[in-house]
């Protein structure tokens, strides 16, 4: 029997040394990118934005940005996730979307809309980012189990400095860097055993 989701989450590894001569590609690539999209949010608001970096140049660039950790310059790609703020704009964007375009269904999105804007418009522009970085880190979990069903490699990453992210992405004001994803193929096994806390730590049954 091939192996299953849950096998592959022993298998996979936060993987510092990628092989840079092997990409993701195709299939692979696009089904990554599904599971990001498919992943769930608060309200289906979606308040995120990932940009999917191939180009040598710009992977380069990010190697002081990423304080020369050694994962970034032979990724296959590196997924900058970046959460959004402009939230007001995109609740607007989801009732025409959703309509799309039908009258009664935008009326009767409207209760939703002040639902939305009861939690949420009444954030400071901090509470809005630190809501939608929430939100930007289960896309990078459902990215993650994504990789690992596949078999492609990756590595999630914090280190890094967000404001030299946003500056050489030249992000407009509503995205801000949150968390990264190099993606690829290992170039050798993992140096380290995979360490878990036991499930006594981690778990009470009552
Ligand atoms: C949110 C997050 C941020 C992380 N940031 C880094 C990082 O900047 N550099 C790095 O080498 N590993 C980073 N890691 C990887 C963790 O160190 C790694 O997942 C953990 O030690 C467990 O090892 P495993 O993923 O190989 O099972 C990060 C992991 C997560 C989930």
């Amino acid at each position: 029997m091939s192996k299953t989701f849950i096998d592959n989450l022993e298998w996979r590894s936060a993987i510092k040394k990628f092989d840079p001569d092997k990409k993701v590609a195709g299939e692979l690539l696009d089904k990554i990118i599904k599971a990001i999209r498919f992943t769930p949010s608060s309200y289906g608001l979606q308040p995120y934005h990932v940009f999917v970096i191939s180009e040598q140049d710009l992977k380069d660039k990010m190697k002081t940005i990423t304080f020369m950790q050694p994962q970034v310059g032979g990724c296959s790609q590196m997924l900058v996730f970046c959460a959004r703020t402009d939230l007001p704009a995109r609740v607007d964007q989801y009732i025409e979307d959703v309509s799309k375009g039908d009258l009664l269904a935008k009326t009767k999105l409207q209760g939703k809309k002040l639902l939305i804007m009861n939690s949420i418009g009444k954030k400071s522009e901090e509470d809005l980012l630190e809501w939608s970085r929430r939100q930007t880190y289960i896309a990078l979990g459902f990215a993650m189990a994504a990789c690992a069903e596949l078999q492609v490699d990756s590595c999630p990453m914090e280190g890094f400095n967000p404001m030299a992210m946003d500056q050489l992405l030249e992000l407009p004001e509503h995205l801000h860097s949150v968390v990264l994803l190099p993606i690829g193929y290992r170039a050798e096994e993992p140096q380290r055993d995979k360490f878990r806390y036991s499930n006594e730590d981690l778990f009470t049954n009552r």
